[in-house]
């Protein structure tokens, strides 16, 4: 086969511009550590209910300003399905599933998780203003989908 020189020039730059992007792509996906920002957590979603802090679901104060909400999301609700949190306070949300892919979203807010059964999905949010807070699930999970929320009151 005959390559015209340029040619051959060319194709030796594209397949090294194609070996330069693979390996940067390659490199930064798998290097540094680089992990899913929550799900690192696990356990067994059949054993959810006996798997601390979720044998004791709800609020959790940790100090002064922090609390901890250990959430169940299950086909259709979450457990408890009601917390009070004072107005500012850090709440960092830990929530699971025991059956299928929930999510827990808050409106109006940057929380919004995909729950995995088998996985403890976190996010942090401090609630400035007191209120009613909806959250919502936002991945299809069955026929009850729809109805699947809860409530935090924040005072
Ligand atoms: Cu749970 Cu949709």
């Amino acid at each position: 086969m005959h390559f015209h020189r340029y040619e051959k020039y060319w194709l030796i730059f594209g397949l090294c511009t194609l070996v330069v992007f693979l390996t940067i792509v390659g490199v930064n996906a798998f290097s540094g550590g680089h992990q899913p920002p929550t799900g690192m957590m696990t356990l067994d979603p059949t054993k959810v209910d006996q798997t601390p802090p979720f044998d004791q679901p709800g609020l959790k104060k940790v100090d002064d300003n922090t609390y901890e909400a250990n959430l169940i999301a299950m086909a259709f609700g979450y457990n408890p399905s009601k917390i009070e949190v004072p107005v500012g306070a850090k709440v960092i949300f830990n929530v699971t599933s025991k059956d299928v892919v929930h999510s827990f979203t808050i409106p109006g807010t940057n929380v919004n998780m995909m729950i995995t059964p088998g996985h403890v999905n976190t996010s942090e949010f401090s609630f400035d203003k007191p209120g009613s807070y909806l959250v919502l699930c936002n991945e299809y999970c069955g026929s009850g989908h729809h109805m699947m929320q809860m409530t935090i009151e924040v005072k």
